[in-house]
């Protein structure tokens, strides 16, 4: 099977899966999107209301960010993976209940076996806590940690993590964001010069 086809596949189990209570409230679940593999993965937390309403990633205020973000470094958003923790919104954005990680987590494990990627961005301190904390190690307050390398294996290959504020955090605060921008700075550098759609590897 290509890993096309198996992508099509998980976002189908996704989309049609009742495995915890936010089956009932969702509109649309966001499996998540990009090329298969990726180098780099993007995780955030859970699907808000726009990507409920759309069923795709970080397309509201905070996809906004995002793309910019990765405009300055010179990415484009079809180059890059996109997705959540959980893939169905809590209602009123409610944090996700440690059941619903739970039951939500084989999805994410699948995809990582697809994207391979080199780079994992946790956006924001609970992404973050999640990637590292299942991963053998205790992190640091999202303050100390943002910006930083941290190497881990998942999924029988070496992968980097570089954990950054998720970007609705730094809606208002110029300071978190100019930090969100730098911490972009790394990713691109950890990536290496050869990204990109003639430079890539994948
Ligand atoms: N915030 C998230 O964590 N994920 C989304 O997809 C959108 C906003
Ligand atoms: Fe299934 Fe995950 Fe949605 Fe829960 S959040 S219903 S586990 S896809």
């Amino acid at each position: 099977m290509t890993a096309e086809n198996r992508r099509t596949m998980i976002d189908e189990d996704v989309r049609t899966c009742t495995c915890c209570p936010l089956a009932a409230t969702r509109t649309y679940a966001v499996p998540g999107e990009g090329p298969v593999p990726a180098r780099i993965l993007f995780i955030g937390e859970a699907p808000g209301r726009t990507e409920d309403a759309q069923g795709r990633p970080f397309v509201g205020r905070a996809g906004k960010i995002l793309d910019d973000l990765l405009a300055g470094i010179g990415v484009s958003r079809d180059e890059v993976f996109i997705t959540n923790i959980v893939k169905c919104r809590p209602p009123n954005n409610r944090d996700p209940t440690p059941a619903e990680i739970e039951a939500c987590r084989p999805y994410l494990e699948q995809q990582i076996a697809l994207i391979r990627p080199e780079v994992i961005v946790p956006l924001g301190r609970f992404a973050m806590r999640w990637v590292l904390e299942s991963h053998g190690v205790k992190p640091g307050p999202i303050s100390a940690m943002h910006g930083t390398v941290v190497r881990i294996r998942w999924s029988g290959g070496k992968r980097t993590v570089v954990p950054v504020y998720h970007p609705a955090a730094t809606i208002y605060r110029p300071v978190m964001r100019e930090a969100l921008a730098a911490d972009f700075g790394t990713i691109r550098e950890v990536i290496g010069d050869g990204f990109g759609p003639d430079g890539g590897t994948t």
